[in-house]
């Protein structure tokens, strides 16, 4: 006899994705299903009705703003596991279920002796929405360590391997942002943090840990511990107060546009990039306008950085998104840019 197949995943019904988004917005996903492998998001792209559906891929919902219930069947990832694949002479590869910790997987990588993620220590979400955003901090971006993924294509259910260049990853971007957007599940990521281990340090905050710690050689451990104490003096733990990280990417404009810049507000944060083009901080332009610590409704610009939007207690995601607008025409209207949202907006 044949074994018979293995079942669906169950469907829930009307699920609650307060505690689904790291915002801590109200919204309901008339039905939502957790992937726990490959197989599971097969099954559900070969079931005749849940195959059909539109579907939202939701992983630790740290690049959300849900302003309505979501309609689309939500396919909640939680695939797990972390193991190490091989070390060589040349370094580790590391490989992570998407449904793992961003922080868990940098954290246990280096109780296993692996040094390489520290920079990006306790960056929220789960490992599988890493290579959408191409994540970054401190001088790291996920494209320097990355090796490849595996998704599965939602219309045929197979399941593909990509490299770096077919994630096509750049500041904040990536293939999953644009032409695989809605059509790709990530389920597994792999890392590889070469040999010889070599600390990045150029980060105007990490110098200065460096000089208060007077240590100028310190090894992983200490550079997350850095990045951990970084991070919580500045930027509101979603546990606590919701929030998606960055609202905003920081913008980059022609050397002219900085230099007329430049000629208004000498002070303006800007980092010249090799091409000749300016990035600016975009926490510094909103900062300028005033926007610190203001709130629309339950939306509210951060005391602490400016370019992160929190949740002051019962901030709907029309809030959010009315509190972006004018943050955005604000700038525009001061400074002639036009800011580019990071997270999706459902
Ligand atoms: N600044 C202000 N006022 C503010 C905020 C910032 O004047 O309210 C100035 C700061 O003084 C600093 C400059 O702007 O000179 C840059 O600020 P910061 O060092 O905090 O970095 P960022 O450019 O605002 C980016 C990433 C962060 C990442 C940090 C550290 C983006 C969109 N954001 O922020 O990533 O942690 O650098 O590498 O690139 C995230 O994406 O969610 C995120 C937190």
């Amino acid at each position: 006899m044949q074994p018979s197949p293995s079942p669906v995943p169950p469907v829930e019904a009307r699920v609650s994705l307060r505690t689904l988004n790291t915002f801590g917005l109200p919204a309901t996903a008339v039905r939502l299903v957790r992937v726990r492998s490959e197989a599971d998001v097969r099954r559900i792209v070969d079931h005749p009705q849940l195959g059909l559906m539109p579907k939202l891929v939701l992983g630790g919902g740290s690049n959300l703003v849900f302003t309505q219930d979501v309609e689309d069947l939500v396919i909640k990832v939680e695939v797990p596991g972390l193991r190490v694949l091989r070390e060589d002479e040349r370094g580790w590869v590391i490989e992570a279920g998407a449904g793992e910790s961003w922080h868990g997987l940098v954290a246990w990588s280096l109780q296993q002796g692996i040094p390489g993620l520290e920079n990006l220590a306790l960056i929220p979400g789960t490992v599988g929405a890493t290579p959408v955003q191409n994540i970054g901090a401190y001088g790291v971006e996920l494209k320097d360590r990355f090796e490849s993924l595996d998704v599965v294509d939602l219309v045929t259910g197979r399941t593909v391997t990509l490299d770096a260049v077919a994630c096509a990853f750049g500041y904040r971007d990536s293939v999953f942002k644009r032409h695989l957007l809605g059509k790709a599940v990530i389920t597994r990521v792999r890392l590889r943090c070469p040999k010889p281990w070599q600390p990045v340090l150029g980060y105007l905050d990490l110098e200065r840990k460096m000089a208060e710690h007077q240590n100028p050689t310190p090894d992983a451990q200490t550079v997350f511990d850095w990045v951990c104490a970084i991070r919580r003096a500045k930027l509101p733990d979603p546990a606590v107060i919701g929030n998606a990280g960055s609202f905003f990417k920081n913008p980059v404009v022609s050397m002219e546009q900085c230099r007329d810049i430049i000629g208004r507000d000498p002070e303006v944060v800007h980092y010249p990039l090799p091409d000749g083009s300016v990035k600016l901080a975009a926490g510094w332009l909103i900062d300028a306008c005033g926007w610190k610590g203001k709130s629309i409704g339950g939306a509210g610009v951060y005391e602490k950085q400016a370019l992160v939007l929190v949740n002051r207690g019962g901030a709907t995601g029309g809030e959010v998104v009315t509190l972006a607008k004018a943050i955005e025409e604000s700038v525009y209207g001061r400074f002639g840019i036009r800011l580019e949202a990071e997270p999706v907006v459902v």
